[in-house]
């Protein structure tokens, strides 16, 4: 197979597994752009909110997410989004939106946008995609596709702490019942579920350092690199 000296690498796994910031890190690191894709999910959820659509009106949302503008914007420490120009960065993260993306991450129709959306931003290579079906259904020829996991137990203590971090105070069976039903969620709906795609290299990042996942990604990067100049 002939690899593209720009490639497209990608990152999936569950909720609090550690993805989003190794991917983050990792495209810094390699001056590559990071690819969020969760995001993209969350900012069709914040237009459905804003505009007070039902979640069960699929079509509405649908022809919604076909017609709209999102666009991710490289800042130092992450990703800024914009939803037809408006910047939506934290909106995106509130506790509204967490509820709502799941059924609405549900809808074919909304998937199928995005998933042109996300090869559209990757053809031009040199980037880092991190999401749920990135390896399986967005970019299956990717040279090399990770997927991270975490214990439940660890996943919810790192929750726990950001939350602290952010002053809230929350419970800790709590969260990984949360977690739990997430996983359930993600991983049983029946448009691209969350799995492992085919090649795979599973990354356990239970007893890992966030630098230690970082270096691990850039390694195989680096890898991958000096392969093909051989
Ligand atoms: O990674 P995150 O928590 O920001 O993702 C938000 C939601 O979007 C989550 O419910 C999973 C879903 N998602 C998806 O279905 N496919 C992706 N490629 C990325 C996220």
């Amino acid at each position: 197979m002939s690899i593209s000296h720009k490639p497209v690498i990608v990152i999936d796994g569950p909720a609090a597994s550690g993805k989003s910031t190794t991917a983050r890190r990792a495209a810094k690191e390699l001056a590559w752009l990071y690819m969020d894709t969760g995001a993209m999910y969350r900012a069709i959820t914040v237009k459905v909110l804003r505009l007070d659509i039902g979640l069960d009106d699929k079509d509405t949302i649908a022809t919604l997410a076909e017609n709209i503008d999102i666009k991710l914007e490289p800042v130092e420490d992450g990703v800024r989004v914009y939803l037809d120009g408006d910047e939506i960065s934290e909106e995106i993260r509130t506790p509204e939106v967490d509820k709502a993306v799941g059924p609405i991450c549900e809808i074919a129709r909304v998937r199928e946008c995005m998933v042109d959306l996300q090869r559209q931003l990757g053809s031009a290579g040199n980037v880092v995609a991190e999401g749920r079906d990135m390896g399986t259904i967005v970019f299956p020829d990717a040279p090399l596709k990770f997927y991270m996991n975490a214990s439940i137990e660890a996943r919810a203590e790192r929750r726990r702490i950001d939350q602290e971090k952010k002053g809230i105070k929350v419970d800790l069976e709590a969260l990984k019942a949360d977690i739990a039903a997430r996983d359930y969620r993600d991983s049983n709906r029946e448009h691209s579920p969350l799995m492992a795609a085919e090649g795979a290299i599973h990354v356990d990042t239970t007893d890992l350092t966030i630098e230690a996942q970082v270096a691990f990604i850039v390694g195989q990067v680096r890898a991958l690199e000096s392969d093909q100049k051989n």
